[in-house]
């Protein structure tokens, strides 16, 4: 959607558009906020976003507001109201294995469900993808990842690396103009999300005022405690087939927390880890001591299979 084709846009805040009048509904008429919501589907993506994320309250709670946001701002257009268009671009800072990939995918999918993107799809890159090795190579590339985001969201892996400090001429900066430049006149083409650890991002905003300016939500995902990891696994092991009961999960506690005090320790992506171990072992249990198998032999983790 460009701004030509959107009433209201471009304009000063709460300016009435006179080229909108003739689309926009009569100044007293009342509108079904409710009935809004119903239409985009975002309860129905709330409450798939409660079901299927454990924990997650205040990036919940973030992910309300944007959705409120962007409804309130649809409505109010249809009044011909005109506002600035919203700043979506985003920073989720959090530990490995916090959610940040999957949040950015739900949040590209409610963009588009919304009416703010029109492909809602997910271009997710690393610096390798933007920045190339020789003179020239990294504005093409650049502008190739950001042909590919049009219309969805850019999320940017671990985008301190982009800045090199110690280097000056390093190539990262020619990508970081590119981004910046789009990021201001094209915010309604594509939503950039930028992920990595909390103090090293802090760190690249410092050094790129024009960047930190630019994201209007920075979102932090915090590590899950014991029982949000348990929680996962529930939910991890129930979409998959599988029952860990009583003394297995028992076991599996005890390993969890174990492996929360290790340096490589990666949240959710660690329970998932875990839990694929204790399949493998779980399956060769079943084939070298079974011979006679049923339904519940081939659903129920033991806690053998969480044993290293
Ligand atoms: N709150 C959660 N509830 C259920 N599953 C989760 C939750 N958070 C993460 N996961 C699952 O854990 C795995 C890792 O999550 P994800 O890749 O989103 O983490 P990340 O923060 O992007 O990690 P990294 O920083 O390493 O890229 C995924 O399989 C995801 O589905
Ligand atoms: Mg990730």
């Amino acid at each position: 959607m460009n701004t030509a084709t959107r009433p209201g846009f471009g304009m000063r805040p709460g300016e009435i558009d006179t080229e909108a009048t003739e689309a926009a509904i009569p100044e007293r008429s009342r509108v079904d906020l409710a009935a809004e919501r119903d239409e985009a589907g975002i309860d129905e993506l709330m409450s798939s976003l409660d079901d299927e994320l454990i924990g997650l309250r205040e990036v919940k709670t973030r992910i309300r507001e944007v959705a409120a946001l962007l409804l309130v701002d649809r409505v109010r257009q249809r009044f011909g109201v005109s506002s600035t268009r919203p700043n979506l671009h985003m920073c989720f800072t959090g530990n490995p294995g916090t959610g940040k990939t999957t949040v950015a995918m739900r949040m590209a999918g409610l963009l588009h469900r919304i009416g703010y993107l029109e492909r809602g799809h997910l271009v997710a890159v690393t610096r390798d993808d933007l920045v190339g090795q020789y003179v020239g190579h990294t504005a093409p590339k650049t502008k190739e990842v950001l042909k590919r985001a049009m219309g969805g969201v850019l999320f940017i892996d671990e985008a301190y690396y982009l800045y090199r400090a110690e280097n000056e001429r390093d190539y990262g900066q020619e990508s970081i103009e590119i981004l910046l430049q789009v990021m201001e006149n094209q915010r309604e083409d594509v939503v950039v999300i930028l992920a990595g650890y909390g103090d090293r991002m802090a760190e690249f905003f410092h050094s790129n005022p024009g960047m930190s300016s630019r994201v209007a939500h920075h979102i932090e995902f915090d590590d899950y405690d014991l029982g949000e990891l348990e929680s996962i696994a529930g939910l991890m092991s129930e979409q998959d087939g599988y029952r860990i009961g009583g003394e297995a999960a028992e076991v599996f506690r005890e390993l969890l927390d174990e492996q929360r005090a290790r340096p490589r320790f990666a949240n959710a992506r660690t329970v998932r880890n875990v839990l694929e171990r204790a399949r493998l072992r779980h399956a060769s249990r079943l084939v070298d001591t079974l011979d006679d198998c049923g339904l519940d032999d081939l659903v129920r983790l033991e806690p053998v299979d969480f044993k290293s």
